[in-house]
């Protein structure tokens, strides 16, 4: 399966003329990778990259009205206009300001209407001795795919992003050995909905504290299609590293 590295540049850079620096970086990254490469600026910075293929130009969030009046929103119609063609959605950091899993599959729907490819994020909080993440992981995987049929779920991406490894001050990644069996679960999750050849077809990437090392790590063994990747999207030399682990045999 064609491997995907998501940059989630999230509320960054303060300034225009640092963002085309990364985008220059990023491009030349880009151009040599056999994987396909999805940056999502802000949207102040979008027009960067409008129409780009090497890399993909994707968003972090949008609505899922279609068109009127709700101030302050973007829609998904407007994204594709600018040539966007991923867009991140139910990511933690939107879920802790209130987005619901039925929020995000409205808007997942709405993305692929609109021929955009929704990668949808899901993630367990905490692991605790109950294991109460698995319930977790399954509903939130659930029930941000209501509406999504078999045809439509091959446009996904499932982006499994445990909160408690995102972030600067989080603990760090997930070991290789944990997302490997949080990616079979999610398949098999996905198995039982759209049936398992098709399950097999979808993409799952792993994001939280991905950088340089723990992307060969995980690659290795986590048995995940690529990465979402915050921070370490914002420096490209170390993106670079994230994107030639993709490529290794
Ligand atoms: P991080 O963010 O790589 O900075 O941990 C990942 C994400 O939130 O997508």
């Amino acid at each position: 399966m064609k491997k995907i590295i998501i940059a989630n540049w999230k509320m960054n850079p303060t300034k225009l003329a640092d963002a085309k620096k990364i985008i220059e970086g990023t491009k030349k990254i880009a151009k040599k990778s056999l994987s396909d490469i999805v940056v999502c600026p802000p949207f102040p910075y979008i027009n960067l990259l409008s129409g780009s293929k090497r890399p993909f130009l994707g968003a972090q969030n949008m609505s899922f009205e279609k068109e009127g009046a709700f101030t302050g929103e973007v829609s998904a119609a407007q994204l594709y206009s600018l040539g966007v063609q991923y867009v991140i959605v139910g990511h933690s950091e939107r879920r802790a300001m209130g987005e619901t899993s039925e929020v995000v599959a409205k808007k997942a729907c709405a993305a692929i209407q609109s021929r955009i490819s929704p990668i949808i994020c899901i993630g367990e909080k905490e692991r605790n001795q109950n294991a109460e993440h698995w319930q977790e992981i399954k509903w939130q995987l659930v029930d941000s795919l209501q509406g999504v049929n078999k045809t439509n779920i091959k446009k996904c991406v499932i982006a499994y992003e445990p909160v408690w490894a995102i972030g600067k001050k989080s603990v760090g990644p997930m070991n290789p050995a944990d997302v490997a069996e949080s990616a079979i679960f999610i398949k098999k999750v996905l198995a039982e909905m759209f049936g398992p050849q098709i399950a097999e077809g979808v993409r799952i990437v792993y994001g939280g504290s991905v950088d340089g090392k723990s992307s060969k790590d995980i690659m290795r063994a986590g048995g995940v299609s690529g990465f979402l990747v915050g921070r370490a999207s914002l420096k490209p030399k170390e993106f670079e590293e994230i994107v030639l682990a993709c490529s290794a045999k």
